[in-house]
């Protein structure tokens, strides 16, 4: 039986994996906020497999909070002995600049800090793996320049737009790290090829939240077929790093110094946390 820990579990291609993986008969860790919802999707899941609650564990944690993404990274140390597959799907988007009460710029600390420390913290369950692999949900392709070291946290000159790019290259950077520190790691920075209708969880203006759900509706695909991609790449990974949308492979984004790139990430995130 494998075992995956899945953040942002408990809604859209998350919650579909996690279902998927449930009735598979594998065991897994859902991470998320709403335990109404984990609840929800292991009930839906033991109405065809009774053994699936058992299977199933819920962490509530909200990982836009240093703290709770470190409670969690530890609580995992202690149950668990290995981690096969880990899936970094929790996503809030917030269109404006806002900081967490511990003062991290919020979208920085869900889609960048939270999987920084997801994946160095847990390490060593994923090194124990025959065949681990981590996909993190974060669209590949932006620049190779997109990360302001200087200020990270977008103290100055935050737009929603330079804020996305920076924390989909950092990811990206997160994979040469994690691939150094894991052998045989398959690390896959994986973006859907095109809309899905998931929650859409976030605080955005009028215009992108009217505009997510007319596409959504009009043109995105359910989660459940989103994750065909994800499904097929967990179960044969391939070790080392790769970028996909759905379920094509596209080139690496490489950089002339992303192994520098990654070191002085680690280091300003360390400084920082
Ligand atoms: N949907 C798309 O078209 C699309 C396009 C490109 C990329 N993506 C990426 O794909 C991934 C999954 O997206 P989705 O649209 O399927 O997600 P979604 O339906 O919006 O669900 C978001 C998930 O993240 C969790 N979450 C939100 N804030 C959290 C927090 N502070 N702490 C812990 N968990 C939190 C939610 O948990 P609770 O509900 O329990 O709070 C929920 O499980 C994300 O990385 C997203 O950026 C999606």
């Amino acid at each position: 039986m494998h075992t995956m820990v899945i953040t942002g579990g408990t809604d859209g291609m998350g919650a579909a994996l996690a279902r998927h993986y449930l009735a598979a008969g594998e065991r897994v860790t859902v991470i998320g906020r709403s335990r109404s919802k984990f609840d929800a999707l292991v009930t839906a899941v033991s109405c065809v497999d009774p053994s699936a609650a058992a299977r199933a564990e819920f962490v509530p944690a909200d990982l836009s909070l240093v703290a709770d993404s470190r409670r969690v990274v530890d609580h995992l140390l202690a149950h668990h002995e290995r981690i096969d597959s880990l899936v970094l799907a929790a996503s809030f988007i917030r269109q404006r600049r806002q900081t967490t009460t511990e003062g991290h710029e919020a979208s920085w600390a869900l889609f960048f800090l939270s999987k920084y420390l997801f994946v160095t913290g847990l390490a060593p369950l994923l090194r124990v793996a025959e065949r681990p692999v981590i996909v993190n949900t974060a669209v590949p392709g932006a620049r190779v320049d997109a990360v302001n070291f200087e200020d990270l946290e977008m103290v100055h000159e935050f737009t929603f737009r330079r804020s996305n790019a920076q924390q989909r290259r950092a990811n990206e950077l997160l994979g040469v790290l994690a691939a150094d520190g894991i052998p045989n790691l398959a690390y896959i920075t994986w973006g859907p090829a095109r809309l899905v209708r998931s929650s859409f969880a976030g605080e955005v203006g009028g215009v992108m939240r009217i505009t997510a759900a007319v596409l959504g509706r009009l043109l995105g695909q359910r989660p459940e077929a989103a994750v065909g991609p994800i499904i097929r790449i967990i179960d044969d990974p391939s070790p080392g790093r790769a970028a996909y949308r759905g379920a094509t492979e596209r080139a690496l984004n490489v950089g002339r110094q992303d192994g520098t790139d990654a070191v002085r990430l680690a280091a300003a995130v360390e400084e920082g946390l």
